[in-house]
């Protein structure tokens, strides 16, 4: 089984984990990227590494359960062992999640539960933290609210414009999903209501 990717933007995570599947860092291939949006760039990446991607462009429905039905017969085709949200700019419904009980992970650029929402770095910035960092979680029905299963902290430069934590921000992601994701895929992480214990080995 392999690992399902849904993306709305520039894709340098959906890239990242691709690159650790192909260097082995992940036990399987990302089969699948889905983009809601015919602009994004993940299209071009997946273009690039030859991986399968379908656009189910979000504006040709009117409704939320038509785009969502769309989305879930691409996935169903060939059932993965992983919905890996990258970028992902759409709040999935309860019907959407509960169809695959934990196995959705999304990743945050800011530590949730601050600055949850679309702007998480811009926002942390802005509000003057002098630590703020990464969160991979287990995706539930609310927004950015799921079980925590890795985060990682990094100091904010006062030096350092939004644009340099940025790209400090993003480094962090690109080492910290694949990661999390290893430890999904290997049955490494358990969770029991709000809490994941995880076993994180080499
Ligand atoms: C990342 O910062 C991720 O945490 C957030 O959206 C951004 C996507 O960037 N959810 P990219 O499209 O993977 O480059």
């Amino acid at each position: 089984m392999g690992i399902a990717v849904l993306a709305s933007g520039s894709g340098s995570n959906f890239e990242a984990l691709v690159q650790a599947s192909q260097e082995g860092r992940i036990p399987a291939k990302i089969t699948l990227l889905i983009v809601d949006n015919p602009q994004a760039g993940a299209i071009e990446r997946a273009r690039r590494l030859g991986i399968s991607f379908e656009v189910v462009d979000r504006e040709a429905f009117a409704q939320r359960a038509d785009f969502e039905a769309a989305l879930r017969t691409h996935i169903d085709k060939s059932p993965p062992a992983l919905i890996a949200l990258a970028g992902f700019m759409r709040v999935l419904s309860p019907d959407f999640v509960s169809a695959y009980p934990n196995k959705i992970l999304n990743i945050h650029p800011a530590l949730l539960p601050g600055f949850p929402g679309a702007h998480g770095i811009h926002d942390a910035y802005s509000y003057g933290v002098q630590i703020t960092g990464v969160t991979v979680h287990y995706v539930d029905e609310g927004v950015d609210t799921g079980p925590i299963v890795l985060q990682e902290a990094l100091a904010v430069d006062p030096a350092k414009s939004e644009e340099e934590l940025e790209a400090q921000i993003h480094q962090i992601e690109h080492r910290l999903y694949p990661e999390a994701v290893r430890l999904h895929l290997e049955g490494k992480l358990k969770v029991e209501g709000r809490r994941v214990s995880s076993l994180r080995t080499q």
